[in-house]
């Protein structure tokens, strides 16, 4: 079976909206400085083009964790992988993440950066498909609201391919003999 991506939110209307939550989170930390957590591998285009949109003071930081479950599914129990180089304490806390779907990973996520002792802890999701949502997370700002489809593009993969495609797509499985 071959392979097609169709395209579900284009490259230009990606931009424009990280263009528009990077104006918001502006404005929401004037005065601060913005300690940005990327949640590694899918969040790292998009805290990338986020970062630049942001006029407050940027510092930033990665995680990467593993969730276990299947490939498409996620448990909630989460080991890291590679944890922040820098504490958190007094830090004004964005977490940058691709997507969020059942909630699991980011509400065990959430409670452990929050018990560092942060300022403050908001999230930032470039994606969130709310219909699948299995545990309650709060969403600070939210890129693109969309349905549940198995989406690929702008760091969100399928089996670590895709990652790189500028815009937002669906794998859809062909026949070979169409
Ligand atoms: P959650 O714990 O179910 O919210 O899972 C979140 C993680 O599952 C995301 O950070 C992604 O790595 C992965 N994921 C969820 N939905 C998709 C999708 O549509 N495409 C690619 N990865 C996804
Ligand atoms: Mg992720």
């Amino acid at each position: 079976m071959a392979e097609k991506i169709r395209v579900m939110i284009e490259e230009e209307k990606v931009n424009q909206r990280i263009k528009e939550l990077g104006e918001q989170i502006s404005k929401d930390y004037a005065g601060k400085q913005v300690h940005l957590v990327c949640v590694l591998k899918g969040g790292a285009f998009f805290m990338c083009e986020l970062a630049k949109r942001i006029t407050v003071p940027v510092s930033l930081d990665f995680m990467s964790v593993s969730s276990y479950g299947s490939a498409t599914k996620s448990s909630g129990v989460v080991r890291i992988v590679k944890d922040l180089d820098e504490p958190l304490k007094d830090q004004d806390v964005l977490v940058v993440e691709d997507i969020v779907d059942s909630g699991r990973t980011l509400s065990y996520l959430l409670e452990m950066l929050r018990d560092r002792g942060p300022k403050s802890v908001r999230l930032c999701t470039l994606l969130d498909k709310p219909d699948r949502r299995v545990k309650d997370v709060h969403v600070d700002y939210t890129g693109f609201e969309i349905p549940d489809e198995f989406v690929v593009g702008y760091g969100l993969d399928y089996d670590q391919r895709y990652r790189n495609l500028p815009y937002i797509g669906v794998v859809e499985l062909e026949d070979d003999a169409n």
